[in-house]
Parts: C-alpha cells; sequence; structure tokens
C-alpha cells in the first residue's frame, strides 16, 4: 500500500498524520541535538521541557482546574483497576461501580481480588450491556463512584455523568479522553490509557485531585502509589519517555484544531454521519441504544455473521482498517477517535451503501 489506510482501529488506534511526520523529522536529531528522544536522559532538561509541556497542555486543553495533578504511569488502564482502590479504598469501607461492560467488569474484578469490597450500585448486564445504566444514588459512606466512562467494545457513552456529592467521582476515560469538553471539578479522578485518543501504548494518564493523592497508603507497591509517582511528578523511576513526547506532539495538535469544543463538534458530525447510515436501512442495526450510543466506537450488525466477515474483507481491500467487532461480541465496530479524519467516514458511509445494494 503507498498511502496510509483508514484506521479504524479500536486500540492502539489511528494518530494525526502530521505528528507522525514530525516524530519522523525529529527521530534521529531532536532539535538539533544530535539524538532521540528516545535515547536521552529522563533528567535531562530537554526532556524536563517536554514532560513539562505536555503537562501543562493537558491541563489547558482539558481546562483543569486548580488543584489537579497530571501524573504519567505505565501499565495501561489496567493496573489502575488495581491501583485505584489500592490508593482510595481504605480496608474495611466500600467503594461503589457501575458496571456498564467488559472493562467496568475487570476494574471489579481487580479491587475484589485485593480483597476490597465492592458495591455494585448499578448494572446493564441483563441488557447486554446495551445501555449506560441511570437512575440510581451513590451510597452515603461510599469512598469513591467509579464508571467507565465509554464502553469501547459495546460503543456506549455516558451523556451525562452521575451527581455524586461529596464522594469522589473517578471515571476510567480510556477510549473518549479529549473527545468532548468535560467539566473536571466533577472528578476526584480520571485515566486512561494513551493508545486511543492521547498517543501510543505504553502511557497511562491520571488526573488526580491533588487531596486524594495524599490518601495512599504506604504499603503499597511505589509504582501504584499516586503519592510517590504524583509527589515526583512522574519521574519517580524512568517514565515512558518517547510515549509522553508523542502525547504533548498530540495536545499541541489539539490546540492546533481549535480546541476540544472544535474537536467535539466534528467529532458528533462523524459519529451522526455513521448513525445516520445505519439507522436510514434495514440492512445495518445499531447495537446501543439511542440514549447511549458512543462518538468513539460504533458498533453494528449486518444480517448474518458470514456478510460480516465479507464486510470487513472487502473494506480492507478498500483501504478501511479495523471495522471487526471485539471478539467477544462480534459484529461491526468503527472506532472513530480524533485523528480519524472526516474523509474515513464518508469512505466509510460510502462503502457501507455500496455492500448494501450489492448484498441487500
Ligand atoms: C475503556 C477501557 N478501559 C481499559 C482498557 C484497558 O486498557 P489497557 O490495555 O491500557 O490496560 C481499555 C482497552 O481497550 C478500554 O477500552
Amino acid at each position: 500500500m503507498s498511502e496510509r489506510i483508514f484506521n479504524f482501529n479500536a486500540g492502539p488506534a489511528a494518530i494525526p498524520q502530521s505528528v507522525l511526520e514530525e516524530v519522523r523529522d525529529d527521530l534521529l536529531n531532536y532539535k538539533g541535538e544530535g539524538l532521540s528522544v528516545m535515547e536521552m536522559s529522563h533528567r535531562s532538561k530537554s526532556f524536563d521541557a517536554i514532560i513539562k509541556s505536555a503537562e501543562a497542555l493537558m491541563k489547558e486543553v482539558m481546562e483543569i482546574p486548580d488543584g489537579y495533578k497530571v501524573v504519567f504511569f505505565q501499565g495501561g488502564a489496567t493496573l489502575q483497576f488495581a491501583a485505584v482502590p489500592m490508593n482510595l479504598l481504605t480496608d474495611g469501607k466500600f467503594a461503589d461501580y457501575v458496571n456498564s461492560g467488559s472493562w467496568s467488569k475487570k476494574a471489579i474484578s481487580e479491587a475484589k481480588k485485593l480483597g476490597k469490597t465492592v458495591n455494585v450500585i448499578a448494572s446493564s448486564e441483563d441488557d447486554n450491556f446495551t445501555h449506560i445504566p441511570k437512575g440510581y444514588k451513590v451510597t452515603p459512606g461510599a469512598e469513591y463512584l467509579h464508571i467507565t466512562s465509554n464502553n469501547t467494545i459495546f460503543g456506549t457513552q455516558y451523556q451525562e455523568f452521575p451527581a455524586t456529592g461529596n464522594v469522589p467521582l473517578i471515571a476510567d476515560m480510556s477510549s473518549d479522553i479529549n473527545c468532548r469538553k468535560i467539566d473536571v471539578s466533577k472528578f476526584g479522578l480520571i485515566y486512561a490509557g494513551a493508545q486511543k485518543n492521547l498517543g501510543p501504548s505504553g502511557t497511562t494518564i491520571v488526573i488526580i485531585r491533588e487531596d486524594l493523592m495524599k490518601r495512599s497508603p504506604e504499603n503499597i507497591p511505589s509504582m501504584c502509589s499516586y503519592n510517590i509517582i504524583g509527589g515526583k511528578d512522574s519521574l519517580y523511576n524512568t517514565p515512558p519517555t518517547f510515549g509522553i513526547y508523542i502525547i504533548k506532539l498530540i495536545l499541541e495538535w489539539i490546540k492546533g484544531q481549535g480546541g476540544l469544543g472544535k474537536l467535539e463538534e466534528i467529532n458528533r458530525k462523524k459519529a451522526k454521519m455513521l448513525y445516520d447510515s445505519i439507522d436510514n436501512s434495514d440492512f445495518y442495526r445499531g447495537t446501543a441504544k439511542e440514549d447511549s450510543r458512543s462518538i468513539m466506537n460504533v458498533t453494528f450488525r449486518l444480517p448474518s455473521e458470514e456478510l460480516e466477515q465479507k464486510f470487513v474483507a472487502e473494506a480492507l481491500q478498500k483501504g478501511m482498517l479495523g471495522l471487526k467487532g471485539h471478539r467477544s461480541v462480534g459484529g461491526i465496530r468503527a472506532s472513530i477517535y480524533n485523528a480519524v479524519p472526516m474523509k474515513a467516514i464518508e469512505t466509510l458511509v460510502g462503502f457501507m451503501a455500496d455492500f448494501k445494494k450489492q448484498n441487500g
């Protein structure tokens, strides 16, 4: 293939072409320093400027208020499933969780493995996770409420976040961070693996209210401790330097696009085009309930599994990659993160119309 493919992968996922070009240009000789960012000491002045700028840009782009810290971790969002209860759920107390899909279940199961008390206050499992649970109340005395803001596998997304009063709201935003404007002050902690909207895999971003950072107990592994990693400005040990550098470039790209307000507008337009082409046909069937639909992962079915396989194979021949649904649910999933251009959606929608004509 001589051109870049339209990449609908769920993660690792598309990265803006201009960012990749800048990385390529900097690869051997970063800003005339004679070495790559990969080869730099994490204690060097140059890397210090990169990590500080990544943090500052994250605060600027997300309009993070004072009193929060942006921290870079390793271990993926999966490590945070354990780190959250290790740091913030005292033995003998309990935390509330909403179960809205496979990643919520994993978060719940990691907390339980640690012997913590988990209270699942709402779940959409009985409905095959086709909607985001609503109408529940957080339990008084809970140490926090944990939610998954976007369910990558099931194509559902919170349209509004629950009001939790004094109970800190904690969100796994791995697959929808920076896809829209949010009010960070409603959250005690937000975490996200970078590999969808923020950069390459290997770096995890944690945005934590500073008063919560201080709750980390002494007897947990240092690499999981918000107080230790956050307290050392993400430089307790060697951080994922190259990933942090790319995150910085992506945040600059987001600013260049006009910020989250503008990106949200584009993302909503992209998602609407796809959902319209599903809704206006009796051939494609969306799997998420309308009031819970994700603007990042659009999931749908065709009349048969054979047709779904054919769809994925023919789409690939036409330069569209990654449309196969998650192995646990099947079907089709188009992940349309920030870096997936409008042209990709237009191409997909055109292909869907042709495919229907030929196979409907
Ligand atoms: C919502 C969500 N949470 C958690 C994870 C797990 O992330 P990681 O592979 O970074 O541990 C994923 C991965 O796709 C995800 O989509």
